[in-house]
């Protein structure tokens, strides 16, 4: 089980994640929505270890990852997957290299062992004979799937999801919301999305929740987010210009 309590965590003067919990149970799959900038990605950081809060407790299977020492850092970070924003794939590797490099690094297999693996996770993410092609010659989809691949391989009990469906036609976000939901399936993980996709959250999610000003200010089910007359949700989910988290001055002066 992951569980965070009570993060905070900021920059200089501005607060990012201002006493933000949660608690991922087996074989869940929590979605995070909100606004640009209002710290997701900051927070999924955070519970990988990749940034340290000021305060708070992440504890993944009882072990809490914001004191316990690098070597037990590292066990635990094997356990859990991240799969970027941007993909983040080695640009001067090839497919079968980014895919098997997490296996070089958190395994001891054998090359062979790494090779059955690799072509493994490939298929199942639905991509043949493209282990030879460098990221730049993918589709943004592609390199979606080749980090899903990447991260699966290692085979960790939890991944986190950044944006997995953004920049991706409907079709192709579709494809990538059936693959999380197998994952959950056949290999029984748990996971963090955040996204954007209400489409997508609504298919995937066991339960939704919504950052907003460094805060969960809400939670439920699919149904209870179609359902609720919170104006936040309501505005974020109808993708309302107008409405309580107007942000931008729309007072035009032009010359
Ligand atoms: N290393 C950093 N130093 C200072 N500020 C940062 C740093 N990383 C992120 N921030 C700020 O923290 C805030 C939250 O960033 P974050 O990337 O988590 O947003 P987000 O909710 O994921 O947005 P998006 O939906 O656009 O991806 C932003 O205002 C960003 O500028
Ligand atoms: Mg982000």
């Amino acid at each position: 089980m992951i569980r965070v309590e009570n993060i905070y965590k900021s920059f200089g003067e501005k607060s990012i994640l201002c006493g933000v919990n949660l608690e991922v149970c087996s074989g869940q799959t929590f979605v995070i929505v909100g606004s640009s900038g209002v710290g997701k990605s900051i927070f999924l950081k955070t519970i990988v270890g990749l940034i340290k809060p000021e305060s708070g407790i992440i504890t993944i299977d009882g072990i809490d990852i914001t004191k316990c020492i690098v070597s037990d850092l590292r066990k635990i970070q094997k356990k859990v997957g991240y799969v970027f924003q941007e993909s983040a794939l080695f640009d001067s590797l090839n497919v079968f290299e980014n895919v098997a490099f997490g296996l070089r690094s958190l395994t001891n297999l054998s090359e062979e062992e790494i090779k059955n693996r690799v072509t493994k996770c490939l298929t199942m993410v639905g991509l043949k004979n493209v282990e030879h092609l460098k990221p730049a010659n993918l589709s943004g989809g592609m390199k979606k799937r080749v980090a899903i691949a990447r991260t699966i391989s290692y085979k960790p009990n939890y991944i986190l999801y950044d944006e997995p469906t953004t920049g991706l036609d409907p079709i192709m976000s579709d494809v990538i919301s059936d693959l999380i939901i197998s994952l959950k399936k056949y290999l029984n993980v748990s996971s963090v999305v955040v996204t954007h996709d209400m489409k997508s959250a609504y298919k995937i999610a066991d339960r939704i929740m919504m950052l907003y000003e460094g805060r969960i200010i809400f939670s439920g089910t699919p149904e209870e987010v179609k359902n609720t007359d919170n104006e936040y949700v309501r505005q974020f989910v109808e993708g309302s210009s107008r409405g309580p988290m107007q942000q931008i001055d729309r007072t035009f002066k032009m010359g």
